[in-house]
């Protein structure tokens, strides 16, 4: 069934962390030929959350910009999609909406299943507009995602929030009709509940991911959706950017078409901007390769992209939206762009000390240092609650305190900046 109205995305905005860890410095540590990781895995830096940043402070931070740009009229539901999340019970959702002053009356929700939740969450949010196409949805996708250290994963992590605003005659992208759909339960990537570090079959993992692009390819081809040849690019999850590359490779083989480079890199190239210095931001990495898309292309008004999702488990989905007129009037390429120079790359031994951090689990007052430099921060854990606060602006403090910031780094407070 086609709508006869259009739903989708009206607004889109990320955020990532405070630090980065340039791959060369990782290389250099493990002995890595660098080329593995710049070529082989297509990365190139790491973005790391600093003591005071969590899936909350980034989330908040991605949706802020859309709140101040919409306001909150309409904005009755807010989805918050995570593999990392905080409580078993809570939602981070709710520290976003208190966070950013959203109305009281918001139903607000986390959603999981591995790197899929933001899409689950985007297809929901159609859903609800379509049933009153009055309402906007906040969808946020927010994730840290975590290998053990020295683990051939552990080049593959990273961190953003991608946050959406979904609701109808939508200002960027129109969300098409149908999906192609796929789960299979398969165990290549998993985290059990007392781990903070996933468990990988690497190997398997790719496979899996494959598999997933020939059965959701297959559904959305028997349920009536676009041939290949119509779509101008593809937005793949992007676990590190060169799998974008070899899913769409299988994708072209999959369907009898010539699988050149130029073909491939046409095709997905752009969208890999982001996450080739981000890492693998699970929930938020397809949106961040659709974010990566609009500020990277020429004009594509009108033309179809297809979107990817695998989240390891397995489920996966494959749908088409095409880009609405005047789209390129409401992008935040310079938001965005800002977003990855504000990083301050970090040496190994700060990106290790951050990586062994964690709250003792005693229900004492534990603050953390002062380390982000963006609009809200974790405070510390006081009594097992997460205390959370917006920063206020550099002006609004006090010289004292503006004058700390201007010190920065210095002892207990900011990381040493990386040396290469
Ligand atoms: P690995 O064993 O470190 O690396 O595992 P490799 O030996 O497979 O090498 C990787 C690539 O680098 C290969 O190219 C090598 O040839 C190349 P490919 O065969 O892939 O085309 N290479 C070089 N190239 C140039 N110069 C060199 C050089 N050396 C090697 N000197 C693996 C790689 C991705 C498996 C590992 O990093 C890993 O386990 N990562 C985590 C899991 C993962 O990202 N899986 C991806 C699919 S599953 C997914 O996307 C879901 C996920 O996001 C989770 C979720 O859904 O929540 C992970």
């Amino acid at each position: 069934m086609v709508s006869d109205f259009a739903i989708g995305i009206h607004d889109l905005s990320f955020s990532t962390t405070e630090f980065v860890l340039p791959h060369a410095i990782l290389a250099d540590h493990n002995g890595t030929e660098i080329n593995k990781y710049h070529v082989g895995l297509g990365q190139r830096s790491m973005s790391v959350p600093a003591a005071d940043e969590d899936i909350v402070t980034m989330g908040a931070t991605a949706a802020e910009p859309i709140i101040a740009r919409h306001g909150t009229d309409h904005v009755r539901t807010v989805v918050f999609a995570t593999e990392s999340s905080i409580d078993q019970a809570k939602s981070a959702g709710v520290y976003v909406h208190s966070l950013l002053g959203l109305p009281s009356a918001t139903r607000v929700v986390e959603l999981k299943q591995a790197c899929y939740g933001a899409t689950a969450a985007l297809q929901f949010a159609l859903g609800l507009v379509r049933r009153d196409p009055v309402q906007r949805v906040l969808v946020i996708a927010s994730d840290i995602s975590r290998y053990d250290l020295d683990s051939p994963g552990e080049a593959t992590q990273g961190a953003a929030a991608v946050a959406m605003l979904v609701g109808s005659d939508p200002a960027l992208l129109r969300l098409e009709e149908p999906s192609g759909l796929f789960t299979a339960d398969v165990m290549d990537f998993w985290r059990p509940n007392y781990r903070d570090a996933a468990l990988v079959d690497g190997q398997e993992s790719v496979s899996a991911y494959l598999r997933a692009v020939r059965g959701t390819w297959g559904d959305y081809t028997d349920q009536g959706g676009r041939p290949l040849d119509e779509f101008a690019a593809f937005c793949y999850h992007q676990p590190y950017a060169k799998m974008a590359y070899k899913a769409h490779r299988h994708l072209l083989e999959h369907c009898g078409h010539p699988t050149g480079e130029a073909e491939v890199a046409r095709a997905v190239g752009r969208t890999t901007a982001y996450s080739a210095v981000i890492g693998n931001s699970y929930t938020a990495s397809v949106y961040l390769g659709l974010a990566a898309l609009l500020d990277e292309a020429d004009d594509m008004t009108g033309r179809p992209i297809g979107f990817m999702s695998y989240g390891s488990g397995s489920v996966a989905e494959f749908f088409g939206g095409t880009l609405a007129p005047g789209y390129r009037e409401h992008l935040r390429t310079t938001a965005h762009r800002g977003v990855l120079d504000r990083r301050q790359p970090v040496d190994y031994a700060t990106y290790r000390e951050l990586y062994e951090r964690s709250f003792p689990a005693d229900g004492g007052d534990h603050p953390t240092p002062p380390q982000t430099t963006g609009p809200f921060r974790l405070a510390g854990l006081r009594g097992h609650q997460r205390v959370y606060e917006r920063r206020a602006p550099v002006s609004a403090r006090s010289s004292a305190e503006a004058g700390d910031l201007r010190r920065l780094p210095h002892e207990g407070h900011r990381p040493a900046p990386a040396t290469s």
